[in-house]
This record gives structure tokens, sequence and C-alpha cells, in this order.
């Protein structure tokens, strides 16, 4: 019986040892490994599926993430931004609900480069910058129609980036909202009523 053990302790610790051969990058032997490996794909890693072994896919063709705009049909031309001036209306209206969520957002992504008021005057300063940030309410931006607005905070301009990513298309309006009553637009049609919805849905 002592015998017994002897050989399975010799067995067993040899079969610990062998298991630590081999591959440095491997854990060796693994105790119940369903515990710890996921079948799920780890972020980047290689994929077994895949031809290229590439796990981390593009988006199916044709895929629209949630709050993007299908129909923002405009090129990022001359003539797109003068098209999205002259069709494209802001599917809100300045309901207090609506202008308060254009407020957040501004406050969380544009107060920085054009400032509380909308004057230009944010902390952000770009030094030798050749195109300064421009007040809402210069003769240039004054009476900038809405789509004109929407396409530039969309596909950026110059000095500013696209805000595409970081602000759904809903939000770019309610922002626009927000940025008409900073030019001095009488707040007059806010009306309690906000179960304005957008075009896409
Ligand atoms: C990095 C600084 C920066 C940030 C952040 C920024 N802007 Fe701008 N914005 C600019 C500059 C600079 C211009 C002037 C671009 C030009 O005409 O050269 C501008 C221009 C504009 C215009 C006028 C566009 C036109 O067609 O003339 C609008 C509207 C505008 N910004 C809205 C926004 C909104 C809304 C946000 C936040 C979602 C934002 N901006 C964030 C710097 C910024």
């Amino acid at each position: 019986m002592k015998k017994t053990y002897q050989y399975l302790s010799v067995i067993v610790s040899s079969m610990l040892l062998l298991g630590a051969c081999g591959d440095k990058q491997s854990p060796g032997l693994e105790y119940m490994p369903d515990m710890y490996r996921t079948p799920a794909v780890v972020a980047y890693s290689p994929s077994h599926i895949t031809k290229d072994s590439v796990s981390a896919l593009a988006p199916v063709a044709g895929t629209v993430a949630r709050g993007q705009y299908v129909d923002f049909i405009y090129p990022n031309t001359n003539e797109g931004y003068e098209a999205a001036g002259l069709e494209l209306k802001n599917p809100f209206q300045p309901t207090v609900e609506n202008m308060e969520r254009g407020k957040t957002e501004f406050d969380t992504y544009c107060i920085h480069c054009h400032g509380e008021k909308g004057d230009g005057k944010g902390w952000l300063k770009i030094k030798g910058d050749p195109f300064p940030v421009p007040s809402y309410t210069s003769a240039a931006i004054k009476d900038l129609p809405d789509g004109k607005m929407f396409f530039s905070i969309t596909y950026g301009k110059n000095l500013m980036g696209s805000h595409a990513a970081q602000v759904s298309a809903d939000d770019r309006w309610k922002i626009i909202l927000y940025i008409n009553h900073l030019q001095g637009d009488e707040p007059g049609a806010v009306v309690a009523d906000s179960s304005a919805t957008a075009q896409n849905k």
C-alpha cells in the first residue's frame, strides 16, 4: 500500500514537472481551465474563426449607430455645406427641456473654445492660431442657417474638429437651439410641449 502511494506521488510530480516544460508563455497544466478561459474573443487577441485571424471586426456595411442620422446625405464639400444650409431644418422645438439638454452638451463639448456666452472667449487658446474662435454674434455667424451649423458641427471646420462621434445628431440639433438662444433669438417659442421628435425616428 505504501509502495502504491510512492509510485503515485512519483507519477503525479513528474506530470506536474513535465507540465512546466515547453512554451514559456504557456501556464502549463491547467486545473479546470473553463473557470478562467472564456469562449468569447478577448479584445484584440487573434481569432481562430476569421481567415486573417483579426478579431476586431468592422461593423457590417450599412450599420447605423443609435442616434445617427441615416438621411444626412450631404458630402463634405462646399456644395454640401450650401445644400445643408438650404434644406436642413431643426426637427426640435426650443422647449425648456430641449434647451437644457443643448446647454448641457454645449457646456461639455463646446464651451472651452466658444466660451460661456458663445463669444469665442473660451479658456482654450491656441498660440498663433490662424483661425480664432468666432463669436456666435459675429457678422459671419449671426445669421448662419441651422443646417450649416449642423453641417459644421458634424464634419468640423478648420480648427474645429468633427463632433459627430461625441455628440449624437439629436443633441447637435438641441445645441443649435441653445446657440440660437445665445445669439439673442427670442426664446418666445419655448413651449411646455417637449414631444418633438427627430427626422430619423
Ligand atoms: C477646438 C476648439 C473648438 C471646439 C471644441 C468647438 N469649436 Fe466650434 N468653432 C471653432 C473655430 C475655430 C471655429 C471657426 C471655424 C472657421 O470658420 O474657421 C468654429 C466655428 C463654429 C461654428 C460656425 C460654423 C460655420 O459654418 O461657420 C459653429 C456653429 C460652431 N463652431 C459650433 C460648435 C459647437 C456646437 C461645438 C461643440 C459641439 C463646437 N463648435 C466646438 C472652434 C471650436
